[in-house]
């Protein structure tokens, strides 16, 4: 359905900046009585001048993503919050309420108000959800409002990578580096000097059961498996406590379990924070995906992908290796002769989540940081999640293995969109269910022609609205497996489901003898390069002031 828009045009930004001045998100920020040392709490643009050279991919760092981020004018500084009253979730909400999940911009909060306290921050948020970001992480430009164009520029750079590696993302070995080139160990916090809570760690919601360090990559090894790297929320207990929140089926969860089947009582962890955005990235997905008994080495994935190893430093109490360039890391063990509470917590799906009773508790015996150190706080369920493509593309390249006709897949908070190459009658309503009974967090399972692009929504409502009949192209499941999280489930982590066929159905599976022509595809056919004609003469227009972008 979609024609490929091309080119670069000015950026954004002026529009969301005049915005946020004029208008009741501004205000909402600047009239907050009483948060801050000095008297008026603003959202100033972005840096205007930049002492540091352009920043690009491969980022080492946060601080130089988060350059990049400014440079391309995607980014919101402001003052200060108090976070006892919850302004920096209100104002996330805000923002997500104006300019939608994948274009909120990202927010860096120069110092932050929690449990009565001022802390300096700064603290960064949202920094790998605005679609932009989708190309930025891989050093190549975003199509300017033009969300779908920006996912396409990154898949055809990412497919190129799985092509050339044989369908896996290459694998650069991490290197290791001396304690003078790691920053991460310019400051050292021992003994009773340890106090996680003196540190800009949120509580994002009055739910929640206290603050939490929501964007660590935990770090563990198993003798067997290696290094694993995963995002789990920690919950902090104490100064020095913390409850880790993996939960079964995580591979993390599984080596701590092994490890206690061991006979073992206790193993070394390390949280890192404040990482670069690629290790963010794997450690947060299944990117690679683990398969079974295999070792993998998340951090050499993280190399691979963004073109450089990355390197790293032994902890000063345990032997794990951890990204010499992140902001902070907090060394530690975990327990494994007792469960602890964890929760509840405003879960991604937008709702507060039940207590996770069989959390694991760590303690903490050494943290060491950047001088200032930054922070990342992650607004769980009200920002998008993690940028799509590199998931999207690594997917699509192992489902073609089994399903060679399915050309693209995309995976929105349960809704799940396949685009396939209809080879016979029946075909894309049989991979749908397939799909729906194999994943469980598949909800819903929508199946489109592969002349709709699935990542331009408007493609979407389309197939659905045009294409599908909902008898006989839908498939109703009563009850399969789903996670845990899924708040409408009756009974917990069981849900029923359907699939959508909203590909044309042919005369053989009910539809019509003859399919009307899309009335979009007829000018194109007329005029191939009328749209890059229409974008020459009205760029400005279509792109400049966002009055006809912000697509997807
Ligand atoms: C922001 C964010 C928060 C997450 N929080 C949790 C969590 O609290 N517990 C959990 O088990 N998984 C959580 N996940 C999902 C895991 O990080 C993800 O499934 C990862 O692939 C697990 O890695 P592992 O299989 O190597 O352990 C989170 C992911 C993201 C991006």
């Amino acid at each position: 359905m979609s024609e490929k828009q091309s080119g670069t045009s000015p950026k954004d930004a002026v529009s969301r900046r005049e915005f946020l001045t004029v208008t009741g998100a501004g205000l909402a920020a600047a009239s907050t009585a009483g948060c801050a040392a000095t008297d008026s709490t603003s959202i100033a643009p972005a840096a205007a001048t930049h002492r540091r050279p352009r920043a690009t991919a491969p980022f080492d760092s946060l601080r130089d993503y988060v350059q990049a981020l400014d440079e391309h004018g995607l980014l919101q500084r402001i003052d200060a919050i108090d976070q006892d009253a919850y302004e920096g979730t209100a104002l996330m909400c805000r923002l997500v309420d104006i300019y939608g999940r994948f274009r909120a911009p990202i927010v860096l909060f120069e110092r932050v108000r929690i449990d009565g306290r001022w802390i300096d921050g700064p603290v960064i948020a949202n920094q790998l959800r605005h679609v932009d970001c989708e190309a930025i992480l891989f050093g190549l430009e975003p199509v300017t409002n033009d969300g779908p164009a920006t996912y396409r520029r990154a898949r055809v750079y990412l497919d190129d990578m799985l092509d050339k590696a044989g369908g896996e993302y290459p694998t650069i070995p991490p290197v290791e580096v001396t304690r003078e080139q790691a920053p991460c160990k310019q400051v050292v916090v021992t003994g009773d000097a340890i106090d996680i809570t003196r540190y800009p760690f949120f509580k994002n919601n009055p739910g929640d059961s206290g603050r939490f360090l929501n964007t660590t990559s935990v770090f563990n090894v198993d003798p067997e498996l290696g290094l694993n790297i995963g995002t789990y929320r920690c919950e902090i207990k104490g100064p020095r406590h913390i409850a880790v929140g993996s939960g079964e089926g995580q591979t993390g969860h599984t080596m701590f379990m092994a490890a206690k089947a061991r006979g073992e009582t206790s193993v070394p962890i390390a949280l890192v924070l404040g990482q670069d955005p690629m290790i963010w990235l794997v450690s947060g997905a299944r990117i690679p995906e683990r398969r079974g008994k295999q070792a993998v080495d998340e951090l050499a994935t993280a190399g691979g992908l963004r073109g450089k190893a990355i390197d790293v430093i032994k902890c000063d109490t345990n032997h794990i290796r951890v990204p010499a360039h992140a902001e902070m890391i907090i060394e530690g063990e975990i327990s494994l002769e007792a469960f602890e509470p964890n929760g509840p917590y405003g879960e991604g799906s937008g709702y507060i989540g039940a207590v996770y009773e069989q959390a694991f508790s760590m303690t903490v015996t050494r943290i060491t940081h950047r001088k200032d150190p930054w922070f990342v706080n992650d607004f769980t369920g009200i920002t998008r999640p993690l940028i799509e493509m590199p998931s999207a593309a690594l997917t699509v390249a192992g489902l073609q293995r089994f399903v060679p006709e399915i050309v693209d897949y995309r995976y929105v908070d349960s809704v799940t969109f396949f685009s396939i190459k209809k080879k016979e009658p029946g075909q894309a309503l049989a991979v749908g269910k397939r799909l729906a009974k194999l994943i469980p967090v598949f909800k819903i399972v929508v199946m489109v022609d592969d002349d709709v692009d699935i990542w331009n929504p408007a493609d979407l409502f389309m197939a659905c609205a045009t294409r599908w009949q909902a008898f006989p192209a839908s498939h109703i499941f009563e009850n399969l497996p789903t996670m845990p999280l899924e708040p409408s489930a009756p009974v917990r982590g069981q849900t029923a489901k359907i699939v959508i066929d909203a590909t044309r159905q042919w005369p053989e599976e009910g539809g019509p003898e003859h399919y009307p022509e899309y009335s979009r595809q007829v000018l194109a056919k007329h005029d191939p390069d009328i749209f890059t004609k229409v974008d020459a003469k009205w760029g400005a227009i279509i792109f400049g002031d966002g009055r006809g972008g912000n697509r997807g």
